[in-house]
């Protein structure tokens, strides 16, 4: 499975690179003005920021909502780099958007889903990635886990190559169990990500590990 960071913190982009494991990047709306990014030349700049630090897809979300501003933006940032993925909203304009864009052999991902009807229709337009919010289902008592597991039988049912991009992931259970059902994709807080790190199990066992060493090393100078 791959691991995007969902954020647009470069410190947090560059945090998540050092580990060794990410593989992309998706940002939104929201998450670009909570780091203070607005004005259509600084949101631009910030994307080829993030695409010169991770070699790997870049999403990069519309404003618009009608289909020829979707279209139009949409060329403008897939022009930027070629990392950028152009995230369009699960909407009728958007979705017919979607399919231009794949005719053109522009990257997607198709954001705010919350059905598998909306998934399907995404995969029939030809969206490379699927975002289902899994963590604002929770939100609301629906299983957002469940939601994936859906999403992607019925994407093996007919072969369909939109990747299933586990998105709204808070926490690392989320990522494992998105694992579990398939997901191609997680997109992840920083905090999900490290906390897979951690079990208490390695932290006593390494430091047993280094004491055993050490008490050795200490025998073998005396002698
Ligand atoms: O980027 C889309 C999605 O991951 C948003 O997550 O935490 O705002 O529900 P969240």
């Amino acid at each position: 499975m791959k691991f995007f960071i969902d954020t647009a913190s470069l410190a947090q982009i560059k945090e998540a690179q050092d580990l060794g494991v990410l593989d992309g990047v998706t940002t939104n709306p929201s998450l670009m003005a909570k780091e203070g990014i607005s004005g259509a030349e600084a949101v631009l700049k910030h994307y080829v920021d993030i695409c010169n630090i991770v070699d790997g897809p870049v999403s990069a979300e519309v404003i618009s909502t009608d289909f020829e501003g979707i279209v139009r933006e949409g060329e403008h940032l897939a022009g930027l780099h070629p990392n950028i993925v152009v995230k369009v909203p699960m909407i009728r304009e958007g979705v017919k958007a979607l399919k231009y864009f794949s005719n053109k052999g522009i990257k997607t991902n198709c954001t705010l889903v919350f059905s598998a009807g909306q998934a399907l229709l995404a995969a029939k337009a030809g969206a490379s990635f699927v975002s289902p919010f899994i963590g604002r289902l929770d939100d609301v008592s629906t299983d957002g886990v469940q939601l994936i597991e859906q999403i992607r039988t019925i994407y093996d049912n007919y072969g369909y190559g939109t990747e299933v991009l586990a998105a709204s992931i808070r926490h690392p259970m989320h990522i494992i169990q998105c694992a579990e059902v398939g997901a191609d994709v997680a997109t992840c807080p920083l905090s999900a990500i490290v906390a897979l790190f951690d079990h208490p199990l390695t932290t006593i066992g390494l430091q047993k590990f280094l004491a055993d060493h050490a008490k050795a090393a200490g025998r073998a100078v005396k002698a």
